[in-house]
């Protein structure tokens, strides 16, 4: 395996190419014909992934509260990605986690060099996933950082900018973890499991969570380049805040990608590849991809909840019969995750690798 220490290759950020005014991206921006995202085909039949209010989860309306169970249900068979409205998260709040981030990533690039991460833990800004020299590059600058277990959180390894920022990205992560400890028991009781069957699977109280908040730059060639290339994300599950004033977020659906239009302060959730295993597959992480845009700008953060990165995760014995054995070999997410972090955004060559030969 390539080493893990440092970067194949110098370091380049996006932020400074586009803002060089290049009329062209560099070489190594360009994917190759079968990767690009045919914006020209990109036609508006009013798809979308669903969109689910929570609101119908609280209150002693049982039918209702049984309907919203079933849309989350089949939301996660059927698309593995949907959006949630009415989910106790305060618009105030998300809207200036997101205005927060802005900031930060507008700073000169100089000032955000400090950060500068490397392949050894991912954590920082970073401008590349992936350490195989001469790969192809995604349009995007990032910003990782660990929030959970407690023991990785390090405060001076985040931005220290704007001054508010340390208090507003606790307040929003703790939130974020709330939220995802909710949805994992209803996706926990929507399997037929106990409703901590999930939580208890990722490690309790000593679940992991991390945040990736992307930066898009404008992209003077968006119809040769990707934000970020197909991907199912290694976790176990993502909360996504994207951009309100832009799209770029697509989903596989069968041989085509769905644009996501966010509905009004809704999070973005999906199911990722240890969901996948965990349920042996009942519910799969589905491959997405990020477009760029010469017009605008964007960011999303990117909320990650995961499994305790020791604990060996094989599916669920009671998703276990004898129509449908164990698809999958026991892994610990550490193990997992190198893959992603040294090959790249691969599509969903990861969780079939994983499969177990019958
Ligand atoms: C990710 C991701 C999508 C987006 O960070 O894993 O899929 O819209 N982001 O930025
Ligand atoms: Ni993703």
């Amino acid at each position: 395996m390539t080493s893990m220490q440092e970067w194949p290759e110098p370091i380049v950020r996006v932020q400074s190419l586009a803002e060089s005014g290049l009329p062209v991206i560099p070489e190594r921006y360009v994917k190759p014909p079968s990767e690009r995202p045919k914006l020209d085909l990109i036609v508006d039949h009013g798809v979308n992934i669903p969109i689910i209010d929570l609101s119908g989860l609280e209150g002693d309306d049982d039918q209702l509260r049984k309907t919203t169970l079933n849309q989350i249900s089949v939301a996660c068979r059927d698309w593995g990605f949907f959006q949630v409205v009415n989910h106790g998260v305060k618009p105030e709040l998300m809207h200036e986690a997101r205005e927060a981030w802005r900031q930060f990533f507008h700073l000169p690039v100089e000032e955000k060099q400090v950060y500068a991460n490397s392949p050894k833990t991912y954590e920082g800004y970073g401008s590349r996933l992936g350490v195989e020299k001469g790969a192809i590059l995604d349009w995007c600058d990032y910003f990782f950082l660990h929030y959970r277990p407690e023991s990785l959180k390090d405060y001076n390894k985040w931005p220290a900018f704007p001054v508010s920022f340390r208090n507003i990205i606790e307040e929003y992560n703790s939130e974020l973890v709330k939220l995802s400890g909710r949805l994992m028991k209803i996706l926990s009781v929507n399997l037929g499991l106990g409703e901590e069957h999930l939580q208890n699977a990722f490690g309790g109280e000593n679940v992991g969570a991390c945040m990736r908040v992307n930066f898009y730059p404008k992209c003077p060639q968006p119809d040769l380049a990707l934000g970020l290339s197909s991907h199912s994300d290694p976790g176990g599950m993502t909360l996504l805040l994207p951009d309100h004033s832009v799209s770029g977020l697509q989903v596989r659906r069968g041989d085509k990608w769905v644009t996501v239009q966010p509905a009004p302060d809704a999070f973005i959730v999906n199911i990722g590849d240890q969901i996948q295993v965990l349920s042996n597959a009942i519910y799969k992480s589905i491959e997405h991809r990020v477009i760029v845009n010469s017009a605008k700008e964007r960011i999303s953060i990117a909320f990650f909840y995961n499994p305790k990165s020791d604990l060996l995760l094989e599916p669920a014995s009671e998703l276990v019969t004898p129509d449908q054995p164990a698809l999958y070999l026991p892994m610990t997410f550490n193990e997992y995750r190198l893959y992603i972090r040294t090959r790249g955004p691969q599509g969903k060559s990861q969780v079939e690798s994983l499969k177990s030969p019958r």
